[in-house]
């Protein structure tokens, strides 16, 4: 099969770059279940951008770098803020409907953010992103959506500085595995949450793009800076758990020990709503400190009225769970949320293989260096899908390189694959214990060796999905812990116990893996 351009994933990214790319070639888009699954249709706080009449790209910019811990792009990040507004009208444009003001955007407040920016739907931001874009993308010709397509590996052509990328590798839920051709390959693959034990992130989240960019070539940056969002709910429902967005706590959701005490308020000046990795390793300490399963988030505070309005689906969510918000404190313990490393870019969503592209969770463009300011995933995700699409039109200008090279080999079938559906538990239970919120260097060598024997083990293709996301989430696994070891100091998302400071002379810079 063959298309102009193919896009693997369906969140915004790859939905925002195959409008633009439907309005001259063709796309088919290929998604691993249905096409809502995705992060972007979990997003619950919203898109951070300056629409305030208080704000300015100079605070927008400000508060991104800060967040970040010196390893943020300062040029790419005032790409992010002053192209964001632009972005976000068009997705109204495209029919997004998000809350209002009596004449203007309805905007929250969350960590980090020292003005109000958070353009918002309620709080399901992200499913109605989701379904405006799928809509829009259904009435395009140009684009062909596939569902239930999983992209099981990138196919190359010509070798050393000549190879390029011209398509993938693709197994449908039912069928046979095959090669879709196409000139230019967008990977839109959302993150790896699922590595991890207790996560927010969907069942896709398998860290799918990091692993097939892996073995395809392209240079992977800075995996060890995982985010992990502080309020999830607990008890943990299943592979996922249920966000409880930080704009409650930027509402005046307070945190609190499980004895009631209040848990930020001597610790950090914004108290509850202080940067994300500082409350997700207060929570840590204080689970451990204590004992206790989870700690507390007290929403009384917060008028019922204001929450009924402002958090229907948080208020229905828990309530469904024999909770009631409004009266009671909620049971939150921080969950694996966003990855923000992934698959190295420049500005236009070009990676270092030719002709393969990427944007949103699974790209490291370097917007946000060692931590990533709460809702700027979702604008980075539309500002560089943007940003890759004009890329790639100027790409399909020139004439089509010849196409007299044969693909690179399919990888063989072999079956030892298999062994790793019964390892799946114990990575998730590994990176959750030695790979989490506070680390130390006997853990995570520990942690590198089981998985290099992990990924020795792992076969090539004639795998089923479940062993091919398997596979893939180890391979990612094992990149985030690398990661993790190359950086001998703590900064942002990365404490390591061993290294408590920070340490510019030796890494003011990003990790980069080269394969
Ligand atoms: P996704 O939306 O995750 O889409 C990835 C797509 O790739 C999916 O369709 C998936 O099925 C597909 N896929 C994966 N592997 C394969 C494969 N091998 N073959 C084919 N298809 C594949 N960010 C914000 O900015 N604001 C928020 O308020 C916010 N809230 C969040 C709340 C939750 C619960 C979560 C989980 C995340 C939140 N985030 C938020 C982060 C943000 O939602 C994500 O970073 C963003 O949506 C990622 O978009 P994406 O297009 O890169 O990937
Ligand atoms: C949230 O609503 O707390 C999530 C926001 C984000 O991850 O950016």
């Amino acid at each position: 099969m063959k298309a102009d351009v193919l896009v693997i994933g369906s969140g915004i990214a790859g939905l925002v770059f195959s409008l633009k790319i439907a309005r001259f070639a063709s796309v088919a888009i290929i998604t691993k279940k249905g096409r809502v699954d995705s992060s972007t249709n979990y997003a619950q706080g919203g898109i951070a951008a300056v629409f305030g009449r208080d704000d300015s790209f100079a605070l927008h910019f400000q508060d991104t770098l800060a967040a970040g811990a010196g390893l943020c792009h300062s040029d790419v990040v005032r790409v992010l803020v002053q192209e964001g507004p632009e972005r976000v009208r068009e997705l109204i444009d495209w029919g997004a409907r998000f809350t209002r003001n009596a004449e203007a955007l309805s905007l929250g407040r969350e960590g980090g953010h020292s003005r109000r920016r958070i353009v918002r739907a309620d709080d399901l931001t992200g499913r109605e992103i989701e379904r405006a874009l799928l809509a829009a993308a259904a009435a395009s010709p140009n684009i062909a959506v596939y569902e239930d397509h999983a992209a099981l590996d990138l196919v190359t052509v010509g070798v050393g500085k000549e190879s390029r990328c011209c398509g993938a590798v693709v197994l449908p839920a039912t069928g046979e595995s095959y090669l879709i051709h196409a000139r230019a390959v967008l990977l839109a693959t959302g993150g790896c949450g699922q590595v991890y034990r207790h996560t927010t992130n969907p069942p896709v989240a398998t860290g799918d793009g990091i692993a097939m960019a892996y073995r395809a070539g392209p240079h992977i940056a800075n995996l060890e800076f995982m985010q992990f969002h502080p309020t999830a709910l607990y008890p943990a429902d299943g592979d996922t758990t249920l966000l409880i967005s930080e704009a409650v706590r930027g509402e005046g959701g307070t945190l609190l020990r499980a004895n009631g005490q209040p848990l930020m308020e001597h610790l950090h000046a914004l108290g509850s709503l202080a940067p994300r990795d500082i409350v997700a390793r207060a929570i840590d300490q204080e689970m451990k400190q204590s004992g206790s399963s989870h700690v507390l988030l007290d929403c009384t505070s917060i008028s019922p009225t204001e929450v009924r309005s402002r958090f229907p689906n948080i208020l229905r969510e828990t309530a469904a769970r024999g909770i009631d918000m409004l009266s009671e404190p909620l049971p939150v313990v921080p969950a694996a949320h966003y990855a923000c490393g992934g698959v190295l870019t420049d500005t236009r969503g070009q990676t270092t293989l030719p002709a393969l592209f990427a944007a949103g969770e699974t790209a490291c463009t370097g917007v946000h260096g060692a931590n990533r300011l709460a809702s700027n995933s979702l604008l980075e995700a539309i500002v560089f899908a943007h940003r890759a699409a004009v890329r790639v039109r100027e790409e399909l200008c020139r004439p089509a390189p010849s196409v007299d090279e044969e693909p690179g080999p399919i990888p063989e079938e072999t079956s030892s694959a298999r062994t790793l559906i019964s390892i799946r538990d114990e990575v998730r239970d590994m990176m959750w214990r030695d790979v989490g919120i506070v680390r130390n260097d006997a853990d995570l060598a520990a942690a590198e060796a089981r998985l290099n024997d992990l990924v020795a083990v792992s076969g090539d293709a004639g795998l089923t999905q479940e062993e091919a996301e398997l596979r893939n989430l180890v391979l990612a696994a094992s990149l985030i812990v690398r990661c993790a070891r190359a950086r001998v100091e703590s900064r942002g998302l990365h404490f390591n116990q061993d290294h408590p400071r920070r340490d510019n002379e030796g890494f003011l810079r990003d990790t980069v893996i080269v394969q």
